[in-house]
């Protein structure tokens, strides 16, 4: 597993829209591009989810779709949101027009009995050609470099100390956890500093090494429910642990995965000053405490999310995807979270796996005992219902039950 963040691996290239309009061929499809392409896959199942995917992500690498009636028409709308977007047409039966696809620059065509290998085989052909040329870096704004104070040189040198010696046989959780206090402290005192983005890198470089390459979601569930006040100390870096264990469960376990939901976690409640607040998950929960905060703090809670992701964005070597992991981190499919009441189609995959996580963590720390999971997975049937939500709460249905039942 490599130690350093290396920004143009796997996740780093935009999403492949699967937007076929009939499901069994759309299921085939993105089942079939899953395992070289995974949480790049978005299925889309209608042409407005896929239009709404366009508007709000920033790149897209490629739409598939199928050829109902009025998909030239669709076609020149998505056109006209990302014009150089690859567009891959694959066909049930042949068109009986090609006039109004002139000028559409379609990336493939493909029918007949082998349309779906065929087409799996030019998507990972055209991609490969696409990730050659490494692209340009995001012009940052400078991190002013403010003198390191003595505590933060200090915990640079455990940390690097601890490197050494951190395996997942072990992990050392108490130290991590500390750590992790620690740098939270330092960086809410002296900023983002070139020192404190060092204390950053090297906190998710440990619990990275920690974890190993295939963290156990059930150890990780089991450890929360022994000592429960491990999630009180250290939301993040536990929440580090579930998030990976779960990208790890759906296949989607790299190690530059592993390295941005490491991040995402150290960093998406930086930006929350009442500790009280941290298991608020959505704006309704938040309202429901309208009595005890001020206006003033239930703004600065609706906002947290999009100003750690902006410090995130600020940070040198950042990888891709943890700012948007980030600023989504309180969104929910339904439409109901914030910041800005996202629905399912507009949510970064890396963003369902966070999202599911944290809600996990939330039902742990809330529960009594320990939790059900078949209950827990049985009350999100409905939230979690489309695409990648419904893929991950799929994934948790494999894992053994935690409380003794069947
Ligand atoms: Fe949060
Ligand atoms: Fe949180």
């Amino acid at each position: 597993m490599s130690d350093s963040f290396h920004p143009s691996e796997d996740l780093s290239s935009g999403p492949i829209v699967c937007a076929i309009s009939e499901s069994v061929m759309r299921q085939a499809v993105s089942g079939m591009l899953d395992p070289e392409f995974g949480p790049r896959v978005i299925e889309a199942e209608t042409i407005g989810r896929a239009l709404e995917l366009l508007v709000s992500v920033h790149s897209v690498d490629a739409i598939i779709l199928d050829h109902p009636a009025g998909t030239e028409a669709c076609l020149k709308l998505m056109r006209g949101l990302k014009s150089r977007v690859p567009v891959y047409l694959i066909l049930n039966e042949p068109m009986t027009s090609t006039e109004a696809l002139e000028g559409l620059e379609i990336a493939g065509r493909f029918e007949g009995t082998d349309a779906l290998e065929d087409l799996v085989a030019r998507l990972s052909a055209d991609m490969k050609k696409k990730k050659a040329p490494a692209p340009a870096p995001r012009p940052k704004p400078r991190v002013p470099a403010a003198p390191p104070t003595p505590a933060a040189q200090e915990l640079v040198k455990k940390l690097e100390a601890a490197a050494n010696t951190i395996t997942p046989t072990k992990p050392n959780d108490d130290f991590i956890r500390s750590a992790h206090e620690a740098t939270m402290e330092i960086i809410r005192r002296t900023g983002l500093n070139e020192t404190s983005q060092q204390l950053i890198r090297s906190n998710v470089m440990l619990i990275v090494k920690s974890m190993g390459t295939s963290p156990k979601l059930k150890n990780i569930l089991r450890s929360i429910f022994i000592d429960r006040t491990k999630y009180r100390s250290s939301h993040s870096v536990v929440l580090a642990q579930l998030t990976c264990a779960i990208a790890g469960a759906v296949k989607w376990g790299s190690s530059t995965t592993f390295q941005k939901l490491t991040l995402a976690s150290f960093l998406h409640d930086l930006e929350v000053e009442i500790d009280d607040l941290a298991d608020v998950q959505t704006r309704a929960e938040l309202e429901a405490r309208a009595n005890t905060l001020k206006l003033e703090e239930m703004k600065r809670y609706l906002l947290h999310p999009a100003r750690a992701s902006e410090m995130a964005q600020r940070m040198d070597e950042i990888p891709p995807d943890v700012d948007t992991i980030i600023v989504q981190h309180h969104e929910r499919p339904d439409g109901t979270g914030f910041p800005r009441g996202l629905s399912a189609s507009q949510f970064h995959p890396l963003s369902v796996v966070f999202v599911i996580g944290h809600d996990l963590l939330t039902a742990v720390h809330r529960s009594e005992g320990p939790i059900s999971m078949s209950e827990f997975i049985a009350s999100r049937e409905q939230i979690y219902s489309m695409g990648n939500f419904r893929k991950v709460l799929r994934e948790l249905d494999t894992i053994p039950a935690m409380d003794g039942s069947a």
